[in-house]
């Protein structure tokens, strides 16, 4: 098997000095130290530490005093995610990319040669990044997180828009806990940080009549994207964590809590079913209450007030006086100005 350059830098003796020189923010790790704790030879660290840097890490040779690894919260370290990791299911196997396509198509590849429930893909960077409705995922190198998780949850193929929820709590729970951020949620799944997008969720899933085979967590979340980071094309309103703390986000860190907070609400709606979850979503609802337009496929669609989501996780607009409609899939827009 040939293995790529990305899955190169992502294993063995390269996974492991990047994680050495990660633990050393701000200071440079000798090559001798380097060699003397992984068993390898000088040049055995030379060549992998090329080969990181041809990955794209920012390491900077500093002669006779070793390698630096400048802007450390920048790179995603996957055993640093594996060691901060607490939950049960989620994060069994992290399987960490320099670029790809699309996690989304990685996870799929990966359940269909049958990966464990759990598997983790994240990429730094996807040059083909899948939004919503066909659209394009904005993915750069070194700014957020892309990451899609495999479950094979024994539940009919009519909940699987349950599962979105559990991605978006996950996001609020992990903003809320590392960066002190209220988040909210916007019908179907779009995160929102005061009004503007902040995170996308996109779910693939491979089913039979009766019977999930596996689905896709698609999570993309805006971490240390600047506002001249954001095209100016953008159909929507957007602002990353970043922006909203005044903080440069760790995305191990992040990726990590968010794996956790994930785990934590995926146990929670296997034992408990949606309810707990459909709940706690109206809690941060930005949808509910307000006055929306909802269209599909470019079509005009319903208008009138969201009150909720139901048992499937369709959302409910009331159009006229004591009429609700079910709308079970489309695009939300607040009457009157909107994220
Ligand atoms: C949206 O809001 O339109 C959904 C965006 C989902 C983006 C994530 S990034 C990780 C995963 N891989 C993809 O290609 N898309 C999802």
């Amino acid at each position: 098997m040939t293995r790529t350059l990305s899955e190169k830098v992502h294993t063995g003796s390269a996974a492991a000095i990047l994680d050495a020189l990660a633990a050393s923010p701000g200071e440079p790790v000798s090559g001798g130290e380097l060699s003397r704790r992984l068993g390898l030879s000088r040049a055995a660290v030379w060549k992998r530490v090329a080969l990181l840097k041809e990955a794209g890490f920012p390491i900077v040779s500093m002669r006779s005093h070793g390698y630096l690894l400048t802007g450390a919260e920048g790179v995603i370290v996957p055993s640093r995610i594996e060691a901060l990791l607490k939950g049960k299911v989620i994060g069994g196997k992290i399987i960490c990319l320099a670029e790809t396509g699309s996690t989304n198509v990685d996870a799929a590849r990966h359940a269909e040669e049958g990966a464990p429930e759990g598997t983790v893909v994240i990429a730094d960077s996807q040059t083909a990044g899948k939004g919503r409705l066909g659209r394009r995922w904005e993915s750069p190198p070194g700014r957020n997180l892309y990451c899609s998780v495999i479950i094979r949850p024994f539940i009919p193929p009519q909940k699987a828009p349950h599962l979105t929820f559990l991605s978006s709590l996950a996001i609020c729970d992990a903003a809320s806990d590392l960066l002190g951020l209220d988040l909210s949620l916007k019908w179907p799944n779009d995160v929102l940080a005061g009004g503007k997008k902040c995170a996308g969720l996109l779910n693939e899933m491979s089913a039979e009549s009766d019977r999930i085979r596996y689905v896709i967590l698609g999570i993309g979340v805006n971490l240390n994207m600047s506002t001249t980071d954001f095209p100016p094309d953008l159909r929507y309103p957007a602002t990353s964590l970043s922006i909203e703390s005044g903080r440069t986000i760790d995305r191990t860190l992040f990726a990590a809590r968010l794996l956790d907070c994930l785990d934590r609400w995926y146990d929670r709606y296997r034992a408990q079913g949606f309810e707990p979850v459909r709940t706690a979503w109206m809690k941060r609802s930005w949808t509910v209450g307000k006055r929306v337009r909802v269209s599909h496929d470019g079509e005009r669609g319903v208008t009138g007030v969201a009150t909720g989501i139901d048992e499937m996780g369709a959302l409910l607009v009331e159009t006229s006086p004591g009429r609700i409609e079910r709308i079970l899939a489309g695009d939300v827009t607040i009457s009157g100005g909107d994220a």
